[in-house]
């Protein structure tokens, strides 16, 4: 039987006081809703995503990210129980279970998802997820009777008894979908803030003779985001765990508490990660490799026993071949750098190939843009491009080719050519000599008068 998935992100947001829709806000360069979907990742049934607030750019990220899913829009919030049926027509023959997760919750795990449909298969209709707060706050409070949940009430319609309690609720549920959208249907609006609450399908549930009970997980998991201050936090706690993560699949990092990964940031075993260095989304990073302090990588490839930095910058396209170097203030995009290629020192390497075992000069130069167009270059296998060389695509280069130093490369060179294309130097005799004893004594005579 499938499970399917309610993710609810229609709400303003307000407290984030922003043009963008709170579940756009980034988390390790992935929107809060992204994170929320991938608590999900283990359920195989249909996916949907309430939008409102902002509506048209969440759902135009949502099917960016994954094309299967369905959006559907709540024009008006009017409360979480409301929010669910506006996926009525979506789910209601679908069958199966559903869960409800919130899109400003990116951190519930997916194994707290598995001990909830556990729950389900030992028999409880309604599966509410809860945990105990150290501030409780103004969450929901779960009335219980050891692991049976008698009712939620909400922070606002609480008496001083009730919001004693600890337990609170995530906000996460899970039951058959027909009994989710039915008592999600049935829930009235009569309360404080006079909105439709799907807390409320717990006490309706009970009332039909229905098993209504809690799964807890630790508070961590819950913590939703509601201002810029909550999504710093959040960062800093998927860093804390991303870095953990990879210390614990054998990649050595130096200072670990600087390195700053994405989502999807994939390094292998063995590598070494220095300090200070700037992961952003898509990137990968094969055994062995190491990348040196100060380097900024993005969308790359970085292969086996490759070195890159100090003070590198990998640009999306950027892929490393295996053992090869990318030095200090090099900027490579677009880019293959063959097996063993070296870019040492101070260049730009743009919409290029680049062979395996050439060596590019210090200072080199892809002139990729001629203000319109991009244009690519190609060099060959084990040549050698002179210190401040410019290739001014579109441009290829052959194998064992070599370009002296300084040259302006704007005709092809053939393999195993040397191609020397700047003036021609000329010595004056002497001249040098001359030319200072004439500068100092116009400075001596300045001084004077
Ligand atoms: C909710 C729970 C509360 C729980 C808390 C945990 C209810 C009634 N209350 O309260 O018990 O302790 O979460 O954080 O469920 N949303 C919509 N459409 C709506 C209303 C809300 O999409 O009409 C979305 C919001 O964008 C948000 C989420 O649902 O992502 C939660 O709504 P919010 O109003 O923040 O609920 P809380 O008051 O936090
Ligand atoms: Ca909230």
């Amino acid at each position: 039987m499938p499970t399917h998935l309610i993710l609810l992100a229609a709400g303003a947001g307000t407290r984030m006081m922003s043009d963008r829709a709170k579940v756009l806000h980034e988390i390790a360069g992935a929107p809060l809703f992204a994170h929320a979907l991938a608590s999900a990742t283990d359920l195989d049934g249909r996916k949907v995503i309430v939008t409102g607030h902002e509506g048209a750019s969440v759902r135009k990220a949502a099917l960016e990210l994954d094309e299967t899913l369905t959006c559907v829009e709540q024009a008006e919030q009017k409360g979480t129980a409301h929010a669910v049926t506006m996926a009525a027509d979506t789910l209601k023959d679908a069958g199966g279970d559903t869960v409800m997760l919130f899109g400003d919750t990116p951190f519930i795990r997916p194994e707290t998802l598995q001990a909830m449909s556990a729950a389900r298969a030992a028999g409880a209709d309604i599966v509410f997820l809860g945990f105990e707060a150290a501030d409780p706050a103004r969450y929901g409070r779960m009335i219980t009777d050891g692991d049976t949940l008698i009712r939620i009430v909400e922070w606002k319609d609480a008496t001083e008894d009730e919001r004693a309690i600890t337990l609170c609720n995530s906000g996460v549920v899970m039951a058959a979908t027909d009994t989710l959208l039915r008592l999600a249907a049935a829930t009235g609006n009569d309360n404080v803030a006079g909105e439709y609450y799907l807390t409320d399908i717990a006490a309706l549930g009970r009332a039909e003779g229905m098993s209504v009970k809690v799964v807890t997980c630790d508070e961590a998991e819950t913590l939703g985001i509601n201002t810029r201050a909550d999504l710093a936090a959040a960062e800093a706690v998927f860093q804390a765990r991303a870095r953990a993560d990879l210390l614990a699949n054998d990649v050595t990092m130096q200072a670990p508490e600087t390195v700053h990964l994405s989502f999807d940031t994939h390094i292998g075993r063995d590598a070494v990660i220095e300090p200070n260095v700037v992961f952003g989304p898509g990137v990968t990073i094969e055994s062995g490799a190491t990348i040196r302090a100060f380097s900024h990588l993005e969308g790359c490839h970085v292969s086996a026993g490759a070195v890159v930095g100090p003070y590198a910058r990998l640009r999306p396209g950027a892929e490393l071949g295996n053992n090869s170097r990318v030095g200090n203030f090099v900027e490579v995009k677009n880019a293959q750098i063959g097996e063993g290629a070296k870019v040492n020192h101070l260049t730009y390497i743009g919409d290029a190939e680049i062979g395996d075992g050439t060596n590019i000069g210090a200072g080199t130069i892809t002139c990729n843009y001629d203000g319109v167009f991009k244009h690519r270059t190609v060099i060959g296998k084990n040549a050698f491009i002179g210190s401040n060389t410019l290739i001014v695509a579109p441009r290829t280069i052959g194998d064992e080719a070599m370009t002296a130093t300084g040259s302006v490369i704007n005709r092809d060179v053939p393999a195993g050519d040397l191609a020397v294309a700047r003036g021609k130097q000329e010595n004056r005799p002497g001249y040098a000599r001359k030319l200072f004893s004439r500068l100092r004594a116009a400075k001596a005579a300045k001084q004077k008068g």
